[in-house]
């Protein structure tokens, strides 16, 4: 028998479904799948590659025999469980921000940084969704032309918040095409025909949580400590999928079809930039998809050099899932 025996933690939640969606496209060799979420969903059951799989409570124990073990329960979970399943052997890719910072901890997305994988002891930090999209698109333009400076606005999807923001917005607005109003229960504010400026929770410098994310895992992956990026992101009522509007100053010139043809060569990415067409990236048309959309290249009227674009991805899939399994292949 070959292949790995892998647990999927959180597997009853929005990232942990998509593990599934994700194990059972690529090639990772899955020789036996364990699932874990809390005691809510124990014995619920999930099907993976045709074959219905129970869901188990996380234990002390869970971890045994487990060669590969995918997290995304929430960083609490991670924090508690995570070292105990590398103490019983394991491989931990971890969707949590836990151990994004630590700097022991490779915080990788592998068509950026895959070299930052060596040396790793059991543990490796899946990056911020928001962040991984973003990265995407910066990499390429920073080693043609020069990163000094990054604005990054974002739009996030309901289910970035997990599996009960994305309900809720579909109650709030059933609700609100009744003619009602529900008080918000997992999200901040109610997001039915709205969008709010909140992912996540202040700072005491004004910031979020999510937008010291953007900067901090930003440098990280880049290995560019002191590059400045200032984000403001946005819950809006989409049901999947992120999207950001970036504008980037540069060391050096690099025009709008010198950086679509970068863009486009560079891999993860997908160019969507016709807008005579119409033809733009938008989240409707990347969920469920690989691929992170970039459009809307344009030389920057305010940063000199710079451009400004906007890219769609969906953040459950190459935001979470399916860069975690990439991980995991390069393991
Ligand atoms: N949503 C995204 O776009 C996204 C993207 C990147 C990273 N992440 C990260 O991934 C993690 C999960 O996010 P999500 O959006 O999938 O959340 P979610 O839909 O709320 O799912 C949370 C999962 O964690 C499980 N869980 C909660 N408490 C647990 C406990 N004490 N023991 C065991 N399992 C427990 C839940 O099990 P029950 O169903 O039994 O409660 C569920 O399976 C978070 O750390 C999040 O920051 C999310």
């Amino acid at each position: 028998m070959s292949g790995r025996t892998v647990a999927i933690v959180g597997a009853s939640g929005a990232v942990g479904q998509d593990f599934l969606t994700v194990l059972a496209a690529r090639a990772l060799p899955v020789r036996r799948l364990r699932l874990f979420a809390s005691p809510r969903s124990a014995g619920q059951r999930l099907t993976f590659r045709g074959e219905s799989l129970p869901i188990e409570p996380l234990g002390a124990d869970s971890f045994a025999g487990v060669e590969l073990a995918l997290f995304s329960a929430g960083a609490a979970v991670s924090r508690e469980h995570a070292p105990r399943a590398v103490a019983a052997g394991a491989v931990v890719v971890d969707n949590s921000s836990a151990f994004r910072m630590d700097p022991a901890v490779p915080l990788v997305v592998p068509e950026v940084n895959p070299e930052a994988l060596r040396g790793h002891r059991g543990i490796v930090a899946n990056p911020n969704c928001s962040t991984i999209l973003l990265v995407l698109a910066l990499w390429p333009l920073h080693r043609a032309a020069g990163l000094r400076a990054v604005v990054v606005s974002t739009y996030q999807a309901a289910s970035g918040a997990g599996q009960q923001a994305m309900l809720e917005l579909r109650e709030a607005t059933a609700a609100a095409l009744r003619g009602e109003r529900l008080p918000p229960r997992v999200l901040p504010q109610t997001l039915a025909f709205n969008l709010f400026p909140q992912v996540d929770v202040f700072q005491p410098d004004g910031y979020t949580r999510e937008e010291d994310k953007l900067q901090f895992e930003t440098r990280k992956i880049l290995g560019l400590p002191a590059l400045p990026v200032d984000a403001t992101c946005v819950r809006v009522p989409v049901e999947r999928c992120h999207s950001e509007a970036v504008a980037v100053q540069l060391e050096r010139p690099l025009d709008a079809a010198a950086a679509r043809a970068l863009l486009a060569a560079a891999p993860g990415l997908e160019l969507v930039d016709d807008p005579a067409a119409k033809r733009y990236p938008m989240p409707l048309e990347m969920a469920g998809r690989d691929p992170v959309a970039v459009g809307r290249i344009r030389s920057g009227r305010v940063f000199a050099p710079g451009l400004t674009f906007w890219l769609a991805g969906d953040q459950l899939r190459k935001g979470a899932a399916l860069n975690a399994v990439q991980i995991a292949e390069l393991l």
